[in-house]
């Protein structure tokens, strides 16, 4: 599945561009890309003007960085159409992404767009390993989520066979599963553990299942939880990456044969990285915040998109494309503990290296006083001893010490105590609002 010569010879015309030539096509894409938001979104023009740009001064892609950011708080303030580029008659679809407060972000895709989305995707199953004929399981939710549909009509491209799950109905997927054999699955990595549990409990060996491939995305999941699942289940386990205001899966993705982090899609969407406090352009290697342009969509062209996700980027390896080092987290998602700054995938690192606890974990964040105090809930694996669970627990409260050095407190609870995941998990509980003060 992984043969090189086999992979070179399935390469479309865009991964098959040297680096030069993607150069050039890039340039060429985001002028014509600048200049279409500027001419048909209100918002663009506006932003352009008072930064006193306009698309012509674009001549190399450095240029770029002289274009001022979007934020997701653009998009929300011109609720539900406002940042559209085409007439409502050309939009063929619409994506929404919830968010945790407030109205849902629009998006809207052209038949054009629809057709580098599916076009986006297919090249990012072929490069986790998948193959015509291949059936595709997909968990991912179906919906106004970006997932679903998008996993879908890009497997479909490709011309594998579709299996549309959708989340949920947990017994159901696992029966799906056996008698329908998959090769493929997409799904989160933490919807991924909820299957496994209900293979265990159906009394299904996970490793016994047809699947071959994951394709796993929509949060961030650790080096440790690939080593975890694809253990688990023996499949190789690969990283998707997107984001509804940009496309949706299908962004970037990771190649089952190096496994070295996800190629952007570049081109299609134009990477930056940038200082997440001053927003200087940061040299390909440097960690900060990931910053999109879209270089062919019609309907909701982003410039400058400020994602929040913090990565870096590497050079190509696999692809010609560059790489964006596996997400570290959301900035949002940062917790700010007593002056030290910590992600949720530091903690998941040590969890799953701690013998004796499973992969499930909470962040429970509570306030003592004036200061905020942080407790790891994971669980315990079945069968782990009263002394295990004991050790374990002072095991990750040292490792976050020595590792991220701050004091936290950790729980370890009992097997299937903590909330299964369907789609995305939410790892952080903030309880610092209910709690006095
Ligand atoms: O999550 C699109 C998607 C669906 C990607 C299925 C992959 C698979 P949104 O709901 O708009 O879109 O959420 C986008 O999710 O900014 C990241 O913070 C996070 N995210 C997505 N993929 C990854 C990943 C979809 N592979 C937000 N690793 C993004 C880490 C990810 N975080």
């Amino acid at each position: 599945m992984t043969d090189r010569t086999e992979v070179t010879a399935l390469l479309d015309a865009g991964e098959r561009l040297s680096r030069e030539e993607l150069r050039t096509l890039q340039l060429e894409r985001l002028r014509a890309s600048l200049r279409h938001a500027y001419e048909n979104v209100g918002f663009y023009r506006e932003s352009f003007d008072k930064a006193g740009v306009h698309p012509e001064d674009c001549r190399s892609l450095g240029d770029l960085a002289r274009f001022p950011f979007t934020a997701k708080s653009d998009l929300r303030d011109r609720y539900p159409f406002g940042m559209f580029a085409v007439e409502q008659s050309r939009v063929r679809r619409i994506h929404a992404s919830s968010g945790t407060t407030g109205r849902p972000t629009v998006v809207g895709y052209t038949d054009g767009d629809l057709d580098t989305w599916a076009d986006v995707v297919a090249r990012s199953i072929r490069a986790a390993g998948g193959r015509p004929g291949h059936k595709v399981h997909v968990a991912y939710g179906y919906g106004l989520f970006t997932g679903g549909l998008g996993a879908h009509y890009g497997a479909e491209r490709l011309g594998c066979t579709v299996i549309p799950a959708s989340g949920g109905m947990t017994a159901r997927q696992v029966q799906l599963i056996t008698d329908f054999r998959p090769e493929i699955i997409m799904v989160t990595p933490s919807y991924m553990l909820t299957l496994l549990d209900e293979f265990e409990r159906q009394g299904v060996d996970p490793r016994s299942t047809s699947l071959e491939v994951g394709i796993f995305g929509a949060e961030p999941w650790t080096e440790e939880m690939r080593r975890e699942i694809e253990e688990r289940f023996a499949i190789d386990a690969v990283d998707i990456y997107g984001l509804s205001e940009v496309m949706g899966p299908g962004v970037a993705q990771e190649c089952v044969e190096t496994k070295d982090g996800l190629h952007i899609w570049e081109d299609h969407f134009y990477p930056e990285v940038v200082d997440p406090f001053t927003g200087e352009v940061l040299p390909d290697g440097e960690e900060g915040e990931l910053v999109f342009t879209s270089l062919t969509k019609e309907a909701m062209p982003v410039i400058r998109y400020r994602t929040r996700d913090l990565t870096r980027l590497l050079p190509g390896t696999a692809r010609v494309f560059r790489r964006m080092e596996k997400v570290t987290g959301r900035s949002d998602d940062m917790i700010i503990l007593r002056g030290v700054n910590l992600f949720p995938t530091q903690i998941e690192e040590i969890v799953l290296r701690t013998p004796g606890v499973a992969p499930h974990f909470q962040l429970r964040l509570t306030r003592e006083g004036r200061m905020d105090a942080l407790t790891v809930r994971a669980e315990a694996r079945e069968g782990a001893t009263p002394e295990r669970r004991e050790a374990a627990a002072r095991e990750i409260a040292a490792a976050v010490k020595d590792g991220i050095g701050v004091s936290v407190a950790v729980e370890v609870v009992a097997p299937e105590t903590l909330e299964r995941s369907v789609g995305k998990i939410k790892r952080i509980v903030d309880l610092r609002r209910t709690a006095a003060g």
